[in-house]
């Protein structure tokens, strides 16, 4: 935020200037994600910045702070709620690690393809769970982004799901994964991304869960033997402003910060429907050992999961509705 100094020069009236709330002020914003520069995410963050200054006539900027530097999404999340950082495009899968509902969108298989997950989450029930983060989170979710669907990159053969037991399994850190990977009989790993690609390499791990665009572009699949298309989750994104922040906003800059935010949030969407295929494509054109697997590969797992979950959200049964209703 910045102090804006008035005529007389007087830091006091200055200052209660720059604390009244909802009144309309000139903001850079600190924007923090995990993703790396040339991500899809980070740029989609970039795009956000440059045309919230363009709409409001240069009074905002956003300042993009990717890879981490700012914390893991754990400590990101934090720093939002405390207002110390006014905005994140942040993992649902960090932001189910304080409000259990979000884990319901990781139900194995949910969505048949990636198409289908990109309409779970432009659904009115999926955008409507956002209304809960503001007094759960201290967050206000602005819309839904995605990384696609997961998939396995694995050292040595895999041709069923006896081939991951005991492996250790590189999963992002939170619960869901968790349990889908226990309940498959591997030893999930919790790893943030960023550790991923050395851990692969140097044997700490010897398999990851991860998304067709890292596994081409970070190039993971050259450090593994084989990589399994299995689409057995959705990844979603969502785009978060600090509560404390937002409170502090006027009506205007609520409304355009909530457009243009959800817009690029939202493509982010549109560049994983168009791009997942032809990055694996370009995966398995390189000769590296492909094996596509359905629901069946991971046997009593998805059931297992199902169960409980079940007991931990009723948003499970709500998403398996739109799910149905959203299916071609
Ligand atoms: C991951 O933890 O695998 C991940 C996090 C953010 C974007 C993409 C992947």
């Amino acid at each position: 935020m910045k102090i804006i100094r008035n005529a007389l020069g007087s830091v006091a009236l200055a200052a209660v200037a720059t604390i009244a709330a909802g009144t309309a002020k000139a903001e850079d914003f600190r924007l923090g994600l995990i993703t790396p520069p040339p991500h899809i995410w980070t740029k989609a963050a970039e795009a956000f910045g440059a045309e919230l200054a363009e709409a409001s006539g240069g009074a905002h900027s956003v300042t993009v702070f990717p890879a981490r530097q700012l914390g893991n999404e754990a400590e990101m999340l934090q720093q939002l709620q405390t207002g110390a950082l006014d905005m994140a495009f942040m993992t649902v899968a960090e932001v189910s690690n304080r409000a259990q509902d979000f884990g319901a969108f990781y139900a194995p298989f949910l969505a048949d393809d990636i198409d289908h997950a990109g309409r779970i989450l432009r659904s009115d029930t999926a955008i409507g769970m956002l209304d809960q983060l503001p007094a759960e989170v201290g967050v206000v979710g602005v819309a839904y982004g995605m990384a696609g669907l997961r998939q396995i990159v694995a050292k040595g053969d895999v041709t069923s799901a006896d081939d991951l037991s005991g492996l250790k399994l590189r999963i992002t850190p939170f619960d869901p994964i968790l349990d889908f990977y226990n309940a498959l009989g591997a030893a999930p790993t919790p790893m943030p991304l960023p550790a991923v690609y050395d851990a692969l390499a140097n044997g700490q791990v010897d398999a990851i869960d991860m998304d067709a665009e890292l596994i081409w572009v970070l190039k993971y699949f050259e450090q593994a033997d084989t990589v399994v298309q299995s689409n057995h989750m959705m990844f979603p994104m969502v785009g978060l402003v600090s509560g404390r922040v937002w409170a502090q906003l006027s009506e205007d800059d609520r409304g355009m910060i909530r457009d243009l935010m959800a817009k690029h949030v939202d493509s982010t969407i549109d560049s994983y429907i168009e791009n997942e295929q032809v990055w694996l494509d370009q995966v398995r054109d390189t000769g590296t050992q492909y094996v596509e697997v359905d629901q069946s590969f991971f046997g009593d797992a998805v059931d297992e999961w199902n169960t409980i979950w079940s007991e931990k959200t009723s948003m499970l049964d709500a998403l398996r509705q739109v799910a149905n209703d959203t299916a071609e």
